[in-house]
């Protein structure tokens, strides 16, 4: 058994959905496993130009591949029957290829109403919070709690399975495939100003992935970074900073709010990198900065400015030599390859 996993090195929306689905098209591939979040994540992906947006499911699913929702996720039933339907609407067949682990948690209407009347940071509403408290609190629901015939109404004929046996059953090449990012886990991120659950790559171990089964990590970061959630991040009145999410069409896939947008942070990438392990960095929307064709990025808690994208590219590739091989980096200018 082997697998790859893919993480987010920044605040989430990095483009792990593209990534994740032009990894799925590899054969080695035999099963694809999303192994944290749950509704409050959006994948944007490009389906013959039809544009998806999946929440709960992983992304590998469109390519055909077996996929797992891992037991760290929390599960919103309501949701995940609408992703189902809009997957099976374009031929997947979603009964044979979607896998549920028996013990993720379930979000109740209660968890969403709390998330919405309780939040103080800016969460996505979807309930994240309270269902990770009641988790931890021993008091959750998990699907295997839920009877079947009520099951059922909401997922059909999907297989709920124990993903540790499951996978060890199989024994084929999984892709890990990871929600949000680095900088909204909750013991690394700026806390309180995070998701109420881990975001990097060595989470994959509750799903049955052992630590020494790890081939690669694709960390995935942007080229300039973006933030949604009540924190200040972006800085007020910058012009350059206002064009480029409207060149990047900054908004989020989950909830449409304005993303914060700010200049690619190499102090934070690399603790970010260190951390994750990452063997492969894939470093999206340069062709947005190109576009904006203004050069800057945050290293050593200063603003630096280029005069050409090839400066910065060559700079990002020093910076961070200590942390990756340069020929390591994929700088990547399309919404659909890396
Ligand atoms: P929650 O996960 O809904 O509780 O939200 C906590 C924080 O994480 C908020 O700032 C959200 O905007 C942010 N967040 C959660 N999921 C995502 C995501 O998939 N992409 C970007 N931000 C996210
Ligand atoms: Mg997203």
């Amino acid at each position: 058994m082997k697998s790859d996993v893919i993480v987010g090195l920044q605040y989430g929306d990095e483009g792990k959905g593209k990534v994740s689905l032009c990894l799925s098209k590899d054969e080695k591939y035999t099963l694809c496993l999303r192994y944290n979040g749950g509704p409050n994540a959006g994948h944007t992906i490009y389906k013959d130009d039809k544009k998806i947006i999946l929440h709960q499911i992983p992304c590998g699913i469109i390519e055909g591949l077996t996929s797992i929702i891992g037991s760290a996720c929390v599960v919103d039933l309501e949701k995940l029957s609408i992703e189902i339907k809009e997957l099976k609407s374009i031929g997947l067949d979603i009964d044979n290829l979607l896998k549920i682990s028996f013990n993720a948690h379930i979000i109740t209407k209660e968890h969403i109403n709390d998330d919405k009347q309780n939040d103080t940071i800016g969460s996505t509403s979807s309930g994240i919070r309270p269902v990770n408290r009641d988790k931890y609190d021993r008091v959750g629901k998990r699907i295997i709690d839920i009877p079947k015939n009520e099951l059922e109404k909401y997922i059909g004929k999907v297989e709920i399975i124990n993903p540790v046996g499951y996978i060890e059953k199989n024994n084929g090449y999984i892709l890990c495939e990871g929600a949000q990012g680095f900088e909204l886990d909750i013991d690394y991120g700026n806390y309180p100003f995070v998701t109420s659950t881990h975001c990097c790559s060595g989470f994959v171990f509750n799903s049955g992935i052992a630590p020494n089964k790890i081939k690669e990590i694709y960390g995935v970061s942007k080229i300039y970074s973006t933030y949604v959630g009540n924190m200040n991040y972006q800085p007020e009145d910058d012009k350059e900073l206002i064009r480029l999410g409207e060149l990047g069409n900054e908004f989020g896939s989950t909830t449409s709010r304005k993303r914060q947008c700010n200049w690619l942070n190499l102090d934070k990438l690399k603790t970010s990198m260190y951390v994750n392990g990452v063997t492969i960095l894939i470093i999206n929307k340069c062709d947005i900065i190109k576009e904006l064709d203004v050069y800057k990025l945050i290293n050593n808690n200063e603003i630096i400015q280029f005069k050409f994208w090839s400066e910065m590219m060559d700079y990002i590739k020093v910076a961070l030599c200590k942390y990756i091989e340069p020929t390591n980096i994929k700088f990547s200018y399309n919404k659909d390859f890396i």
